[in-house]
């Protein structure tokens, strides 16, 4: 796929109605933001059309309405935190491209900024229905996709209504595309992936395609226990995609055919039951990773691999996580997360999480700040890293 597509800098925005789709699908606990990540993330492009004297009509999507006008999927706490972060006045409107977005679109000033609702609660957002891709449309003259997050989805607001106004891509979009794009196209070497998470089902491509890519690939968190019963160890009550496991054999050829070093945990930390509350007390012994007693499971890599993983990371110059060692909610379980993490932040290479649960621990962590890049996508990362078209990066206009 072509990753060189126009930017906001590319097109002349001032004075136009410039319709820019963020990803402001943030964290909530009780009516309240828990993280405001993806807000600041999209900052600087609503920033630069402000400065343009653009009248900004900002959109976006926010947890799975299904169509519903749910009251507590309102982007009406994000319109409110935006206006703390940009020091003026965001509008709402009261739905996603009707009556009310109308009036309130065609009354903007330059610089003005405005919000839609949830475009999810309109029930064609989702199938990319053409009607609410157009009824956007007639909004602006201009679209800018800055929702990374979200570019995996061929939705009307991410992709569609890129077939009604000439689009192009914010400085988020164009970050995250150059820097991960540049890591899976022309990496600095030696170039390690560490891949944790629940199933080995969840990134079968993404390890397929970095196979071809990096000079090492490490697996740990719960996708290590098909490998290692690949490999034709007892691996207890672990995690287990039994039907995937020819294809761990098949990915284990594929590495040494290539040269390409395949770790996996060397020991385990193992219990006899999964924690419940998970954050709750758990009794664990470290163990060989070929010696899991058949009554326990594997829930975090020991300390042997925990050094195995970092020493790799140190002698990188580029490093892509995406994925927990092991239950990291559990303090008693997180020490393998931590050390990636940990690892990750002292290393001297360019240093990449692609989101999700990683991203979060290395926030939650305070190492944010030492890693060169924080993907602010889930899904979205997990299908770049795989090689896949993102629909809401290929609709954009080409350089
Ligand atoms: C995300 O949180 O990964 C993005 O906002 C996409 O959300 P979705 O998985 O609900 O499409």
């Amino acid at each position: 796929m072509n990753y060189n597509k126009k930017s906001i800098e590319d097109i002349e925005v001032a004075g136009k109605r410039v319709l820019c789709r963020c990803d402001f699908n943030v964290p909530t606990k009780d009516g309240k933001i828990t993280s405001d990540k993806r807000i600041v993330a999209a900052l600087p492009t609503i920033q630069y059309l402000i400065d343009q004297g653009a009248k900004v009509i900002l959109c976006s999507h926010m947890g799975k309405p299904k169509g519903e006008w749910k009251p507590e999927l309102s982007l009406k706490i994000v319109a409110d935190r935006l206006s703390e972060l940009l020091g003026k006045p965001v509008i709402m409107a009261a739905d996603v491209a009707g009556e009310d977005s109308k009036a309130k679109a065609a009354k903007l000033n330059n610089g003005d900024v405005m919000l839609l609702e949830n475009t999810r609660y309109i029930k064609g957002e989702t199938k990319n229905d053409p009607e609410l891709a157009k009824a956007l449309a007639q909004l602006a003259d201009v679209f800018v996709n800055d929702a990374f997050g979200a570019a995996h989805r061929a939705h009307s607001s991410t992709a569609g209504v890129a077939d009604y106004l000439p689009a192009v891509s914010g400085y988020l979009v164009q970050k995250e595309v150059a820097i991960m794009g540049k890591a899976l196209a022309n990496p600095e070497r030696p170039f390690v992936s560490i891949l944790g998470g629940a199933k080995v089902s969840d990134k079968l491509n993404v390890i397929n395609n970095l196979l071809e890519k990096v000079d090492t690939l490490i697996i740990g968190g719960g996708m290590a226990y098909t490998f290692l019963a690949a490999k034709g160890y007892n691996v207890g009550t672990s995690l287990l995609d039994a039907e995937k496991i020819d294809y761990c054999k098949e990915m284990m050829a594929k590495a040494e055919a290539k040269g390409v070093q395949l770790l996996l945990p060397i020991d385990t930390v193992v219990s006899s039951s999964f924690p419940s509350p998970i954050d709750g007390p758990v009794d664990v012994e470290t163990v060989p990773s070929n010696q899991i007693p058949a009554d326990k499971m594997g829930l975090d890599i020991g300390e042997k691999t925990r050094a195995l993983f970092a020493e790799a990371a140190k002698n990188a110059k580029t490093v892509v996580w995406n994925g927990p060692m092991g239950v990291f909610e559990n303090p008693t379980l997180a020490k393998g997360t931590i050390a990636v993490a940990q690892a990750l932040a002292d290393s001297d290479a360019v240093t990449i999480v692609g989101g999700g649960d990683s991203a979060a621990a290395c926030e939650q962590l305070g190492f944010a700040s030492h890693i060169t890049h924080i993907s602010t996508g889930g899904g979205a990362s997990l299908e770049f890293l795989e090689g896949l078209e993102l629909p809401g990066i290929a609709c954009l206009q080409d350089k």
